[in-house]
């Protein structure tokens, strides 16, 4: 138990306990960091929330919490303050101790988690034969920065592209392809995926317009289902074009998934359908099987289906995530299941969960959860689009920022007079476009829609991937002006917290654990964007005023000791957000 919010938490309630009684014991403390320094370092509100159950008045409660308190080798004499609030305040020797104590832990004092779970995340999946969106790229992002925060607290974690390529739609594109382009049906990379793309809009419209086409589409997707080989090939070599222009953006953008697409839960639709079947929970209405759903009801105030059968005697994406869920649960053993898609599916996964429930696929002790996030915008507040009105593709999104990224390098260069080869200026490049794109994502809180704009995402200043890079960067230049080797410090440093900044930028480093275990819980990935901005600000403040390669002993080893880890500290938690670090730029 290394956070302080833990260890007061603990203090908290054995003082509970000892001024209440046992029956105190559960009571959730409700300790916080302050914003302002006047109330101290954290501080308990729990006193109250407490006035109803004890009949008395909260100052009295607050007065006989802290006289059971003991956290002398923690904090200061605590002070009760307003309606009774109480206020913590770090001692500089705790701090000093701590930060000793992770000196050399390559965790930084985040320890693995105690319970190890098995965890599905279910993101990015976009869907074959169509481009993959920028919906699909905050997907990829965040799922991608979930994992990695589980991984690194211990979990197991199964990492799944749930990618559409079963349905409707390659019928449709299938017939389409065998009247205009068989060769595409034939023959791997016949078409690029922009080229897929258009075809699957035109196919679409002629099932739209035209009945006997539809026809031919429905019969075409009855022979893909029944394993026709010229069928299934040609679905195959569509869904390899796909895949390999995903291949290319999870490449770059350093992704690691696993595909495991709609298609392959097909030979256990229909079970899922019996299933809930004889559970007595399937409905017909018109034509279509469906399972009627609690508390959702449509404007006339009427239950809502969730339709696992369609009249064609088609399934479709419930009845698959059903069978997906199914899966998860029995085969590969999960305990958590995220599933990290736009918003505009919220209700989709209630109603899936509560279908799940209600047929006992889904036990009480597993958790689903969907991670829902908001639109990307342009600057404009509408939505994301190119300059000629079509949807942004991925690639030239990323190039975008890239070639910006250099650009604006090349002339900080040229500013400082500086000569640096091309591979420089290209990896620095390409490395500070991808942060600054994932870290404009990661950084928002999820659930608001954000506006997508290059030019605030490189910003040197701000809450910004350059800003952070940069903050990592300014502590290597220490390394490299002193001829310091961070590695090698000596061991058992007396580390010295005397100047505000040091203390503030001490205690911040010791947050690191509290912002990880919280994520995990509630999955706000800005959460560790805000800490480590913080971590920046309050590092570039200490770098002003507390001179360290200048000062005397002990007091620049432990100034070097600080730096150090604030870089650790930072790129750890970017590691965490899928961002690497520079040594310089
Ligand atoms: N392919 C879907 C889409 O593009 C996302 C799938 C999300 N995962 C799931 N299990 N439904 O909207």
């Amino acid at each position: 138990m290394n956070s302080i919010v833990e260890k007061l938490k603990k203090h908290f309630s054995e003082a509970l306990v000892a001024a209440f009684g046992a029956e105190f014991a559960e009571v959730d403390p409700l300790i916080n960091p302050t914003n302002n320094p006047k109330f101290g370092d954290y501080q308990c509100n729990l006193a109250m929330s407490l006035t109803k159950r004890l009949k008395q008045n909260p100052r009295e409660i607050a007065k006989q919490i802290v006289e059971n308190l003991n956290v002398a080798d923690l904090c200061q004499t605590p002070e009760i303050a307003g309606p009774g609030f109480i206020n913590l305040k770090i001692k500089p020797s705790y701090l000093e101790g701590a930060l000793s104590g992770i000196q050399k832990d390559p965790r930084l004092g985040v320890e693995k988690a105690q319970k190890q779970q098995k965890i599905v995340v279910d993101f990015s999946s976009p869907n074959i034969a169509k481009e993959m969106h920028v919906g699909h790229l905050r997907s990829t992002i965040i799922g991608d920065s979930i994992a990695r925060i589980l991984e690194f607290r211990g979990h197991d974690v199964l990492r799944l592209n749930h990618v559409g390529d079963w349905g409707t739609q390659f019928g449709m594109l299938i017939a389409y392809l065998r009247e205009t382009y068989p060769k595409a049906l034939t023959t791997a990379d016949a078409l690029d995926l922009g080229d897929l793309n258009l075809f699957y809009k035109q196919s679409k419209k002629r099932f739209d317009d035209d009945e006997e086409f539809k026809e031919t589409a429905r019969k075409e997707v009855v022979k893909l289902q029944s394993g026709q080989a010229d069928s299934r090939n040609a679905w195959q070599l569509l869904c390899d074009q796909s895949r390999r222009e995903f291949q290319k953006i999870y490449d770059r953008l350093d992704i690691d998934l696993n595909e495991r697409g709609e298609s392959f839960y097909n030979p256990f639709l229909a079970d899922v359908v019996q299933e809930l079947d004889e559970k007595g929970l399937l409905e017909e209405s018109d034509g279509a099987k469906c399972v009627f759903l609690e508390g959702f009801t449509n404007k006339a105030g009427d239950p809502l289906p969730l339709i696992v059968k369609k009249s064609d005697g088609g399934f479709n994406y419930a009845t698959t995530d059903l069978a997906a869920l199914k899966y998860r649960i029995n085969r590969d053993e999960a305990d958590r299941i995220i599933y990290v898609t736009d918003s505009g599916q919220s209700n989709h996964f209630a109603g899936v969960f509560q279908v799940a429930k209600r047929a006992k696929i889904l036990p009480e002790n597993i958790e689903v959860v969907h991670v829902p996030f908001g639109l990307v915008l342009g600057e404009d507040g509408k939505k994301f689009r190119a300059r000629s009105g079509e949807s942004v593709k991925l690639k030239d999104l990323l190039d975008e920022a890239v070639d910006r990224a250099r650009a604006a390098l090349e002339s900080v260069l040229v500013e400082e007079g500086r000569n640096e080869s091309k591979e420089f200026i290209d990896s620095v490049g390409n490395t500070v476009g991808i942060s600054a794109v994932k870290y404009a994502d990661l950084s928002q809180n999820r659930t608001s829609d954000y506006k997508f704009s290059y030019d605030k995402m490189l910003e040197l200043k701000g809450n910004t991937a350059p800003y952070l890079l940069y903050a990592y960067v300014r502590v290597q230049g220490i390394s490299r002006k002193g001829d310091i080797d961070f590695n090698n410090l000596p061991e058992n440093i007396e580390i010295v917290l005397k100047q505000e900044e040091e203390l503030a930028l001490a205690k911040h480093i010791l947050q690191l654990s509290e912002i990880i275990t919280g994520i995990e819980k509630d999955l706000f990935l800005n959460r560790l964007g805000d800490y480590l901005y913080e971590l920046s600000k309050k590092y570039n403040q200490f770098y002003e005023q507390c001179p360290v390669l200048q000062a005397e002993e002990p007091i620049k080893t432990s100034r070097l000791v600080l730096s150090d880890l604030t870089a650790r500290t930072l790129k750890l938690g970017l590691s965490l957000l899928g961002i690497s670090v520079l040594e310089r730029m």
